[in-house]
C-alpha cells in the first residue's frame, strides 16, 4: 500500500490468533498497537516476538479507549479479544456477553466516537449451529447452538445495523478451526486451558498428558469419528491483512468465511500426529458430546474470489508440523 506506515490497533494480539495476525501486519509494513489485558494473552510472545506496543487493558474501559484513540493516528480496528470457551459459555453466559457484547459494544463506541471507521471482526462457524448443507457458505442460516456462537452473532448484527446507520465498515471473518503456528516455530497456539485437538495431541505426545480422547466413534464418517476444517493461523492472518487492506482501499462491508475447505477426521488428526512426531499416543475412545455435529466444513470461495486469499497450506501436514516446532520449543 502507501510508503506511509499506518496505525492500526489490535485488540487480543496477544493470544493465539491475534499475535500472528500482529506479525502478518508487521511483514506487510504496518504499525501495530496491542490492547490485551492478558486474562489469556501471553506478554513474553508480544515483548520478546513481536517487540510491539502493549497496552494492557480491556475494551470494556471506555476511558483507556478514548485515550488510546486520541493519542495515536489509528487507521482501523482488528478486534480479536473475546472469550471463546464453548462450555464455559453455557454455564457461565454472564461472562461471555459482558466480554464479546458489552466490551465490543464500548469499543464499537468509542470508535465511533474518534471517527474510526474501519473494523476487522472475528467471528466464529459457532455461528451457524448445526449445519444444513457441507460445505456451509457464508449465506447459510445462523442459529447458533450456545451462547459463545450466540454472542459471535450479536456483534455480526450491532455491525450490520453500525453500517446501515453510520459511516462504518466492517470486514467479518467467520472463522473454522484455526490451527497450527507460525513457520518459525516462534509464535503459536498455548491456551490454557486447552480444549482444541490438535494442541492437545501435541501434549499427548510430549508426556504433557497421560492420552488424549476421542468424543464419538460411531458419526456418519468414513471412519467413525467427527470431521472440521483446520486452517493455519498464518493462512488466517494473511487474510486479516487482505481484509484490511480491502477496507482500507473503499471496500463495502462484507462477510467471509475463512477455513481449509476440506475437513480431517479426529483420527486422521491422531494418526499424522503420531507420523510427524514419531510418538506412539494412548487413545481414549468416549461416547459423543452434546451438540457436536459430525462434520464441519466451510467453503471460502467468497474470500479466495473478493480477498484473492490463496492459502498456503491446505494439508494436515505442515499444520501439525509448525504446531510440534512450536510446542516443543514452548514446553522444553
Ligand atoms: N481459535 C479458534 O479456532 C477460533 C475459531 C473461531 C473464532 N475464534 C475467535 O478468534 C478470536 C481469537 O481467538 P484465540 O484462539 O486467539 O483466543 P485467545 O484467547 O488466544 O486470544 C484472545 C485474547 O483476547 C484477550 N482478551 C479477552 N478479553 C479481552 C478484553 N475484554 N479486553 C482485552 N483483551 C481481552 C485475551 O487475554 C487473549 O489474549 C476470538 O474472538 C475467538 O472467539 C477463534
Amino acid at each position: 500500500m502507501s510508503s506511509v506506515k499506518r496505525t492500526i490497533l489490535v485488540t487480543g494480539g496477544a493470544g493465539y490468533i491475534g499475535s500472528h495476525a500482529v506479525l502478518a501486519l508487521l511483514q506487510a509494513g504496518y504499525e501495530v498497537i496491542i490492547l490485551d489485558n492478558l486474562v489469556y494473552g501471553h506478554r513474553d510472545l508480544v515483548e520478546k516476538v513481536l517487540q510491539v506496543e502493549l497496552v494492557v487493558g480491556d475494551t470494556s474501559d471506555r476511558p483507556l479507549l478514548d485515550k488510546l484513540f486520541q493519542s495515536y493516528d489509528i487507521a482501523a480496528v482488528m478486534h480479536f479479544s473475546a472469550y471463546a470457551y464453548v462450555g464455559e459459555s453455557v454455564t457461565n453466559p454472564a461472562k461471555y456477553y459482558r466480554n464479546n457484547v458489552l466490551g465490543t459494544l464500548t469499543l464499537l463506541e468509542a470508535m465511533l466516537e474518534a471517527s474510526v471507521n474501519k473494523f476487522v471482526f472475528s467471528s466464529t462457524c459457532a455461528t451457524y449451529g448445526v449445519p444444513e448443507t457441507i460445505p456451509i457458505p457464508e449465506n447459510h442460516p445462523q442459529d447458533p447452538i450456545n451462547p459463545y456462537g450466540a454472542t459471535k452473532l450479536m456483534v455480526e448484527r450491532i455491525l450490520s445495523d453500525f453500517g446501515n446507520a453510520y459511516d462504518f465498515k466492517s470486514v467479518i471473518f467467520r472463522y473454522f478451526n484455526a490451527a497450527g503456528a507460525d513457520p518459525s516455530g516462534k509464535l503459536g497456539e498455548d491456551h490454557n486451558p486447552e480444549t482444541h485437538l490438535i494442541p492437545l495431541v501435541l501434549q499427548t505426545a510430549l508426556g504433557k498428558r497421560k492420552s488424549i480422547s476421542v468424543f464419538g466413534t460411531d458419526y456418519p464418517t468414513a471412519d467413525g469419528t467427527c470431521i472440521r476444517d483446520y486452517i493455519h493461523v498464518t493462512d488466517l492472518a494473511n487474510a486479516h491483512v487482505l481484509g484490511l487492506e480491502y477496507l482500507l482501499t473503499g471496500g463495502k462491508s462484507e462477510v467471509f468465511n475463512l477455513g481449509n475447505g476440506s475437513g480431517f477426521s479426529v483420527k486422521e488428526v491422531i494418526e499424522a500426529a503420531k507420523s510427524i512426531t514419531g510418538r506412539d499416543l494412548k487413545v481414549v475412545e468416549c461416547d459423543r458430546r452434546p451438540g457436536d455435529p459430525p462434520a464441519l466444513i466451510g467453503s471460502s470461495d467468497k474470500a479466495r474470489k473478493i480477498l484473492n486469499w490463496q492459502p498456503q497450506y491446505s494439508s494436515i501436514e505442515p499444520i501439525i508440523n509448525h504446531a510440534w516446532q512450536w510446542h516443543q520449543q514452548r514446553h522444553k
